[in-house]
């Protein structure tokens, strides 16, 4: 595989393999010194278009305890200010000799595009509306670890479904995997049409609670909304917001998740983004790891998993 570009990519198996290999590198990660050196001699870039906190830093991150270079392309101080095109923009880094560009961008398909200009690994870190694969991944983990299997667990995704990347690729990922998704927003904020998507739709919060194991709750993104879809954020709050009564009467053993940037008070009530069964910060820390998962299978062609042991006894 050169690309990860969605979750489509990759069938039951492939996504397994991935969340399986992802167990070495959370061992990794609690070492003393959490490097290997499976990716030495390799340079990483990150092509981001769009503003990202945890997603540029996490692969960031997991490329240098890969022991690969990188190299931070950020649009706001680049000669893309100056017009240059995002062809031309590519070709001049990858004149450098780099290995994979990670690519995130407002426009859905931009990374498929940088695929074919490039012969380096192309990995999506979210693209418009149309998916980020290594968010889903990094939320399945997280589910796996908690309850081992995400066969028949029942998961409410709730929120602004319409302009989210990371709902598409979720929902791909959960469902390949065995688990069935309910999504739970007004009208307003879902797709207009659901046929393929393999999930059944709910306006109701209150109605699906007792019959949710995973609560997946995604921020409004106004950034995405060109008209006023919701009365106001304080009504959107009051009928979707997931408050301490609401997460109480969750399925028993229930986990609430949140891709971030959360806006707390809006989706979700700031003592529920607290509580021990929020995830939230262990989906970040997952995500290094199953971001070099993804640079390891797409880059460490050749290099054994050896690789980790070896380090271990450095
Ligand atoms: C999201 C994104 O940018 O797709 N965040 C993330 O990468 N974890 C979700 C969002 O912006 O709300």
């Amino acid at each position: 595989m050169k690309d990860l570009l969605a979750v489509s990519d990759l069938d039951r198996a492939g996504i397994e393999a991935i969340l399986d290999l992802t167990d070495h590198f959370v061992e990794v990660n609690r070492r003393p010194i959490p490097k290997v050196p499976a990716l030495r001699g390799k340079t990483v870039v990150s092509l981001f278009f769009e503003d990202s906190t945890r997603t540029r830093l996490s692969f960031e991150t997991a490329a240098k305890r890969l022991g690969a270079d990188t190299l931070t392309f950020s649009a706001a101080s680049s000669s893309v200010k100056k017009g240059e095109s995002l062809r031309d923009t590519v070709q001049t880094i990858d004149a450098f000799g780099v290995d994979a560009f990670v690519v995130r961008h407002h426009s859905s398909g931009v990374p498929s595009q940088v695929a074919r200009w490039t012969d380096a690994s192309v990995v999506n870190g979210g693209d418009g509306w149309h998916a980020h694969p290594t968010q889903a991944l990094l939320d399945a983990y997280t589910v796996r670890a908690h309850r081992g299997s995400l066969d028949g667990l029942r998961v409410a995704v709730v929120g602004d479904v319409k302009h989210s990347r990371v709902a598409r690729s979720v929902i791909a990922a959960f469902t390949t995997l065995g688990a069935t998704v309910t999504l739970v927003a007004p009208p307003t904020l879902l797709p207009p049409a659901l046929d393929g998507w393999g999930v059944t739709a709910s306006h109701d919060l209150d109605a699906v609670l007792a019959e949710t194991d995973i609560c997946y709750l995604l921020r409004m993104q106004l950034e995405r909304q060109s008209e006023g879809l919701v009365p106001s954020l304080r009504e959107y709050s009051a009928r979707y917001g997931l408050t301490e009564a609401r997460a109480a009467r969750l399925a028993p053993k229930a986990l609430v998740m949140h891709p971030g940037p959360m806006n707390r008070g809006v989706e979700i009530a700031p003592e529920v983004a607290d509580a021990p069964n929020a995830v939230i910060t262990e989906q970040v820390a997952n995500g290094v790891a199953v971001r070099m998962a993804v640079l390891f299978q797409l880059l460490g062609s050749g290099t054994q998993l050896d690789v980790l042991r070896e380090a271990s006894d450095a």
